[in-house]
């Protein structure tokens, strides 16, 4: 295959380098910065994405100065593998790294902030557009926003932006979310919010509206008429690691489904859109979550499945059960499984299911989105039982191993007529080599030109909250009785393979390329 040609056609950098700003990062002394933040500004500035003119103000409650914050991240985002050149980048950020000591609820750190962007845009040329970075506790989302509007520090005047990152999760519940909403828009407009996913920062869920829309050939049969179901799997082999006390005020529904899953369910299943402008394509998104009847009690019953992980082996090593996670209660109830089954009420999903799923600790990572057509209509070969027929199956990889593949049924050789399933493979890596990413480079380069598309727009966040919220309802009315109901390694409990068998359905053997 021509890989080689296709590969020397992708430049290593496109596009135009961002405005020239300066980015704030609340919470800066935190595990986001130094794990994706600051290596995505890296490799933005290796690409030659970032503008000369650009700075980052970290403000955190930690009593630390300039000097000592970037030594510490220049500490923690160098290892033994970094290279010459990626040192001379590091440094080059660091250079234009600042601290801000003051707590988050205190007036006089907003006044010191406002001092230091001042000083900093200065001291280096900076045009005032200035772009807020949430990376905190959600409880401080709405005090901060209040907070910047308070110190004037929202304000867009003389043709300089003003933006806020506003990290997950957003809202508990419908009704949390729309507060939230409310709150922020009394300082901002809505094209100065960018609700970040992190999930849209990944190619393969990008190229989602490439390989749909850029394609002749895949539209006309993306609907009720050919398409039987779809699956949409975000499985985790990982634990609630350190993170057992948020876990346990949020739970797998919270954390992964109305904002990573509603993501890839929407994307696969949008209308095409006017234009590639953010509002067209976030108005087929919203369109879609609004076409999902929420569940009723009833339906809660037959078409949600929620698990708890036990103890088990991954890896070949024992692993604790929930339970005995750090920060997580002896009886929690809390759910690191979840499979739904939703409708689309619209004239393209009519019938058609969306078995949507996702768990910690399950058998193998895998991300994924599993298109299954329809089987063909009529038994052609005589001695092949319409079960052994190959059903079309399209599967987009979104992680680990990027790529699509679509199974279709071949002669197997031999003088009997028999089929078995073929695949044909795309491999992102095979094509375009890897360059590292932590997936959050084009967000924030995103932010800095002002493009939201891959943000989620208030109404899209509200409409996936009217489909969770139903389901957390009957949840918490009807505690687990089961809990932990799987072993850790395994894929969930038996009541997610027992409700596609009732449709005569099976999970696809999600891992397998
Ligand atoms: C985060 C969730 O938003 O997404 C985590 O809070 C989860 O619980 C993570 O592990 C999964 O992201 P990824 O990119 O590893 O699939």
């Amino acid at each position: 295959m021509a890989t080689t040609e296709i590969a020397s056609t992708v430049p290593a950098a496109q596009g135009q380098i961002a405005d020239s700003c300066v980015m704030v990062i609340f919470g800066a002394s935190g595990d986001l910065t130094k794990r994706k933040l600051i290596p995505a500004l890296c490799n933005l500035a290796r690409d030659k994405l970032l503008s000369g003119e650009f700075a980052v103000i970290g403000l955190a409650t930690r009593d630390l100065d300039t000097e000592s914050f970037r030594q510490k991240l220049s500490e923690e985002v160098r290892d033994d593998t970094t290279t010459p050149a990626e040192a001379a980048i590091c440094d080059w950020l660091l250079q234009r790294i600042h601290y801000v000591q003051g707590s988050l609820e205190d007036p006089q750190a907003y006044q010191r902030l406002g001092a230091q962007i001042a000083a900093v845009s200065k001291e280096r040329g900076i045009r005032a557009n200035h772009f807020y970075y949430l990376a905190v506790a959600p409880r401080f989302f709405g005090e901060i926003v209040r907070q910047l509007g308070a110190a004037g520090l929202a304000r867009e005047d003389g043709g300089n932006w003003r933006r806020v990152i506003v990290e997950k999760p957003f809202g508990r519940d419908l009704e949390s979310a729309r507060a939230l909403n409310a709150d922020i828009k009394q300082v901002l407009a809505e094209r100065q919010i960018y609700r970040i996913d992190h999930y849209l920062g990944k190619e393969t869920v990008q190229n989602l509206m490439v390989f749909r829309f850029g394609n002749g050939i895949f539209e006309p049969i993306w609907n009720r008429r050919y398409i039987d179901h779809v699956q949409i799997t975000a499985a985790e082999t990982v634990g609630v690691e350190t993170r057992g006390g948020y876990y346990e005020t949020s739970g797998a529904l919270r954390d992964m489904v109305p904002n990573h899953l509603f993501q890839l369910l929407s994307l696969t299943a949008m209308e095409p859109p006017i234009s590639f402008s953010a509002n067209a394509v976030r108005d087929e998104q919203a369109k879609v979550l609004n076409a999902i009847p929420p569940l009723t009690h009833e339906d809660v019953l037959s078409r949600t499945v929620r698990g708890q992980y036990g103890e088990g082996i991954i890896g070949g090593a024992p692993v604790p059960a929930y339970r005995a996670e750090a920060n997580v209660a002896p009886a929690s109830s809390t759910d690191s499984f979840v499979v739904l089954k939703l409708n689309i009420d619209n004239w393209r999903w009519a019938g058609v299911p969306f078995y949507v799923r996702t768990g910690k600790r399950l058998a193998s990572r895998a991300t994924e989105i599993v298109i299954q057509f329809r089987r063909a209509p009529f038994m052609l070969f005589r001695k092949t039982g319409v079960g052994d027929l190959t059903t079309n199956q399209l599967v987009i990889r979104v992680a680990p191993s990027e790529g699509i593949s679509l199974r279709f049924g071949a002669k197997i050789p031999g003088p009997l007529m028999r089929q078995g399933a073929v695949e044909m493979d795309f491999c992102y890596a095979d094509y375009f080599g890897s360059n590292p990413s932590t997936g959050y480079e084009r967000l924030l380069y995103d932010c800095m030109i002002g493009d939201q598309t891959l943000f989620q727009r208030a109404d899209m966040v509200e409409a996936g909250w009217t489909v969770v919220t139903p389901v957390l309802d009957v949840w918490q009315a009807l505690p687990p009785r089961s809990f932990p109901n799987y072993a850790s390694g395994s894929w969930g409990p038996k009541e997610a393979d027992e409700m596609l068998e009732r449709d005569g359905r099976v999970w696809r053997e999600t891992g397998t390329a």
